[in-house]
């Protein structure tokens, strides 16, 4: 049985501290089994005082399982096992951007950049069609997405993403840094940022992007195409077609006090989820996704389970292997005990 060591991002620690293996151990356990890595199994290890996940495979890894590896939020480099020596395996590279797209922007409220990748993973696993995280083809809509951690994680894999937010701060914040960074690297690219009018209402305002990694890309057509929504999340009507997205990924307010507007909109998370739920679940595509980061303090994890079984989705096994309800579960602060729920439509 092939076994191959995988040695987390030193910043992982930083986040998640001792839970880090448990917590990327889920993760590539989700991906395995959404990717149909039969008999795959991970569990945390440590040699000569370093700490590593180990993942046993019944065959040797092939080209999609170094790219589930290299998916991972928080893989840094991954070794064959060979005896007392580790070998290093040379891992694919998705990132079609240069990296500092997605670790840039720093604010108060921003949603953990490698929490958010995770999510993103756990979830498109548990669609029909997980590959298309890997090929390009996932479309992924952050209905709740500030200043835009999903949608920069999901433009670096060369996905198209829709972003919605209620903030115009976070909008305008948003706005501002993609068209500066956009310059700054040279790509090629297209920007309209413009009042929404839907039948004659101000429905807020809309960015739409498109920006390809290189000119001969661009065109070519292979480009990303990118939506902001400076809109209420509980009315997409006009806005967001029925059934056109694979995955949503949202991080859900956490109902304390950031010193964010919008965590202050929505002190009860439960209630405006349950009045987001029906535009979200009609955007969704039969087969595809939702992944909810949320706060256990505020919406426990039975509720909001029910709330997405009475919304006609059904709660996944998120963690593949998984009995334990918990496997994601870690604590943040005094006041955030995180998670996520995937569930599938
Ligand atoms: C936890 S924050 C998301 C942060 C984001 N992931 C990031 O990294 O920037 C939750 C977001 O939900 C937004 N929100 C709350 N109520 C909303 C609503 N009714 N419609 C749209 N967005 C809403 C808030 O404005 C806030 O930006």
């Amino acid at each position: 049985m092939p076994e191959h060591l995988i040695l987390l991002a030193p910043s992982a620690n930083r986040v998640y501290a001792a839970d880090a293996p448990r917590l990327v151990g889920a993760e590539l356990q989700a991906l395995a089994a959404g990717f149909g890595m039969t008999g795959a199994a991970v569990e945390p290890v440590a040699l000569a005082g370093v700490d590593y996940l180990a993942l046993h495979t019944e065959d040797a890894l092939d080209d999609t399982g170094r790219a589930v590896v290299a998916a991972l939020s928080a893989a840094h480099a991954v070794f064959r096992r060979e005896g007392d020596l580790l070998a290093p395996v040379r891992l694919p590279r998705l990132g079609r951007y240069p990296d500092d797209l997605v670790t840039v922007q720093k604010y108060q409220g921003k949603t953990n950049e490698q929490w958010t990748r995770l999510l993103l993973n756990v979830t498109a696993a548990a669609t029909r069609e997980p590959g298309r995280l890997l090929d390009g083809g996932l479309r992924v809509l952050d209905p709740m997405c500030g200043r835009g951690t999903t949608l920069n994680i999901a433009l670096s894999l060369g996905l198209d993403a829709t972003g919605v937010d209620v903030d115009r701060k976070d909008y305008e914040a948003y706005s501002a840094f993609l068209k500066t960074w956009m310059r700054q690297h040279r790509l090629k690219h297209t920007v309209d940022d413009a009042q929404l009018t839907i039948g004659g209402a101000k429905r807020g305002r809309r960015l739409q992007v498109e920006v390809a990694p290189t000119k001969d890309d661009f065109k070519a057509g292979d480009v990303q195409h990118l939506t902001y929504l400076s809109t209420d999340t509980t009315d997409l009507q006009g806005l967001v077609r029925s059934g056109s997205v694979d995955v949503i990924v949202t991080d859900t307010p956490y109902g304390v006090q950031h010193g964010s507007h919008g965590d202050r909109l929505a002190r009860r998370p439960l209630d405006l989820l349950d009045r987001a739920l029906p535009e979200w679940t009609r955007v969704l595509r039969t087969g595809g996704a939702m992944g909810l980061s949320y706060n256990r303090h505020v919406a426990p994890r039975d509720d909001l389970t029910a709330l997405l079984a009475a919304h006609g989705l059904s709660v996944a096994d998120e963690h593949g292997a998984g009995e334990d309800p918990d496997a994601f579960r870690h604590r943040v602060d005094a006041s955030i005990d995180r998670d996520l729920v995937v569930a599938r439509k």
